[in-house]
């Protein structure tokens, strides 16, 4: 197969949009876990979970992602006791 220049243009467009696309979703759009006393001192998901599943009094939203690593799309307190952003 040969690429003519409008080919070439083509992908570039392409391209760009992908390019545009995995940038975009590298930020982070998810909320800080609060910088306050119930979150500063907490140190495993169980304890996430006991407010945060269903029951608990701030639930998750439908749909959330079953991930266990909280802290890897929810940015950690400033003040966590486990040390700083990691
Ligand atoms: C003792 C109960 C409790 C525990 C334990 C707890 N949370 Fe929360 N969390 C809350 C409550 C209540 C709110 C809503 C009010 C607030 O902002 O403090 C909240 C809010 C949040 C929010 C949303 C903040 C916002 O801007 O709406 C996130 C994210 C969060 N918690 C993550 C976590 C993570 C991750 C952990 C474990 C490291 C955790 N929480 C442990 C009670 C808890
Ligand atoms: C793979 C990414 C990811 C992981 C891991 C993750 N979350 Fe979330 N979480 C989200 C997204 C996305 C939302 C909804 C959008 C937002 O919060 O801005 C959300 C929303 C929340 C909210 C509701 C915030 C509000 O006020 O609307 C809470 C509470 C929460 N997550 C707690 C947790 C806890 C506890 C854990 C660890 C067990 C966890 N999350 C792990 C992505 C994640």
């Amino acid at each position: 197969m040969k690429f003519n220049k409008r080919d070439t243009i083509f992908l570039l467009i392409i391209a760009a949009v992908i390019l545009v696309l995995v940038v975009g979703t590298t930020e982070r759009t998810t909320k800080a876990v609060p910088d306050n006393d119930t979150h500063k001192n907490v140190t495993s998901r169980e304890q996430c979970m006991a407010c945060h599943s269903a029951e608990g009094v701030k639930p998750q939203p439908l749909g959330h992602p079953k991930a266990n690593q909280c802290f890897q799309c929810h940015k950690q307190p400033e003040h966590w006791v486990g040390g700083k952003n990691k």
